[in-house]
């Protein structure tokens, strides 16, 4: 359920006409939804509403200040994997102690920086991150919170390249070596396990992955307490999956149920790291028509959004459903709608059946909340596109449009030109 429907003929974001944010904000936008935003994330809040849980939102997703201050005021925390990332979540007002921090590549200045600010716990995710870690906290007279973060070897049955729990992947450590890494953990002075973390893919339409990689944690949890080592968090990881199209993953009640039925026994407090499940349906493209053109073979609509405004269909072909601002098209044709990018790559929908769109008809590229604008680049010098947010009957631009000054701000011509 989100809050992007038609009334009448047009298609709005809460009260507001998208026609009235693009004669505003102009073209391509990113609209938010403040109500799908509240709504998805107490969704998933309340999912485990009977046990000590902390959603630490994965602000990877969408990284802009007005979705994370909305999750922080719900009592929300985050999933870090940079020190940009801490930055931003700290700025919008994340209480420290609710910031874990994943990812396999943490600089020294990124640890350090995390120290400093005092947050949770590092998701470790190599044995040399972990000797690193205690050796930076050790100097700094501090002790790191950690978990480890396992790779369960379970296929989560999802695109190849956002799986990250199998084996063959570069994310965690696996079940054998992690005991053998728990156990030295405990002797360095900079280190204090306080947990263990798993993560093991995004866009899951099903629990059971979850779930198998939950019992395999488990054995190793009753293992760790048999030699002493207690821990208190248990990290779920994020990677719930939306509807894009005809998926159908289970309702964060189903998940929730489940996941509280397999982990309760330990008493242990849950952290959640969702993205894609909270912000996904949150959010759309808004993008216009400029030209037509029909071939024999093939018929494209060139609109004024491209890959590097939305590169999720380049990437993953990925579908993203595309629905007219205003219903007023005479039919249906088959088209390719791409984007101004000299790449073939470029297109947001492939051979599919949409609306007649004629030149200057806006359109909204749906399910476009999560790793749509934090994905974007500036690829062939296109500014970034404006960004919105809509409450009731009030829209405010929460990003400005980037602007060409922007394009080159930093860059220097050296002085031997
Ligand atoms: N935690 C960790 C450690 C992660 O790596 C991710 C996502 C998440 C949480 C959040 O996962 P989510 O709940 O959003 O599934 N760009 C791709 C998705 C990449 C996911 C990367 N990691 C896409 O557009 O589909």
């Amino acid at each position: 359920m989100n809050h992007f429907q038609y009334k009448g003929n047009e298609l709005h974001a809460e009260e507001v006409p998208l026609k009235e944010i693009v004669a505003r904000v102009g073209s391509p936008v990113y609209v938010y939804s403040h109500a799908t935003l509240t709504r998805h994330f107490t969704a998933f809040d309340e999912a485990f509403a009977g046990v000590p849980h902390t959603i630490c939102y994965s602000v990877k997703a969408n990284s802009t200040q007005a979705v994370l201050r909305t999750f922080i005021t719900l009592g929300g925390g985050a999933d870090i994997v940079s020190g940009g990332e801490l930055y931003r979540a700290l700025q919008a007002g994340v209480d420290p102690k609710k910031v874990v921090y994943s990812g396999v590549g943490k600089k020294d200045d990124e640890i350090e920086y995390a120290l400093n600010t005092g947050i949770l716990m590092f998701n470790v995710e190599s044995e040399q991150e972990l000797t690193r870690i205690s050796e930076i906290a050790s100097r700094m007279g501090k002790k790191a919170g950690i978990a480890i973060r396992v790779n369960p070897d379970v296929d989560p049955q999802t695109h190849p390249y956002i799986t990250t729990g199998l084996k063959n992947a570069k994310f965690g450590i696996t079940i054998d070596r992690a005991m053998t890494e728990y156990a030295r953990a405990k002797t360095l002075p900079g280190i204090d396990v306080i947990g263990i973390d798993m993560h093991i893919g995004s866009q899951l339409t099903k629990v059971t992955p979850f779930v198998d990689s939950i019992e395999k944690l488990k054995a190793m949890i009753a293992n760790l307490r048999g030699q002493g080592i207690d821990l208190q968090y248990f990290d779920c990881g994020g990677g719930l999956g939306i509807q894009y199209s005809t998926e159908e993953p289970p309702l964060p009640a189903d998940y929730g149920k489940e996941i509280v039925a397999a982990t309760k026994e330990l008493g242990m407090h849950l952290l959640f790291e969702p993205g894609r499940n909270i912000v996904g349906n949150a959010g759309i493209l808004v993008a216009t028509c400029l030209f037509t053109k029909e071939r024999d073979e093939k018929n494209f609509i060139m609109i004024d959004a491209g890959m590097n405004d939305l590169a999720r269909p380049a990437l993953y072909g990925s579908f993203h459903g595309v629905q007219p601002v205003v219903k007023d098209q005479d039919g249906m044709i088959v088209a390719d709608i791409v984007g101004p990018i000299c790449e073939s790559g470029d297109f947001l929908v492939k051979d599919r059946e949409v609306p007649m769109f004629r030149q200057g008809d806006l359109m909204a590229f749906m399910s476009a909340g999560a790793y749509g604008f934090a994905m974007s680049s500036t690829y062939n010098s296109r500014p970034r596109v404006a960004e919105v947010m809509v409450k009731g009957n009030q829209f405010e631009v929460v990003r400005e449009r980037e602007t060409v000054e922007d394009l080159i701000r930093g860059e220097r011509v050296p002085s031997f030109l």
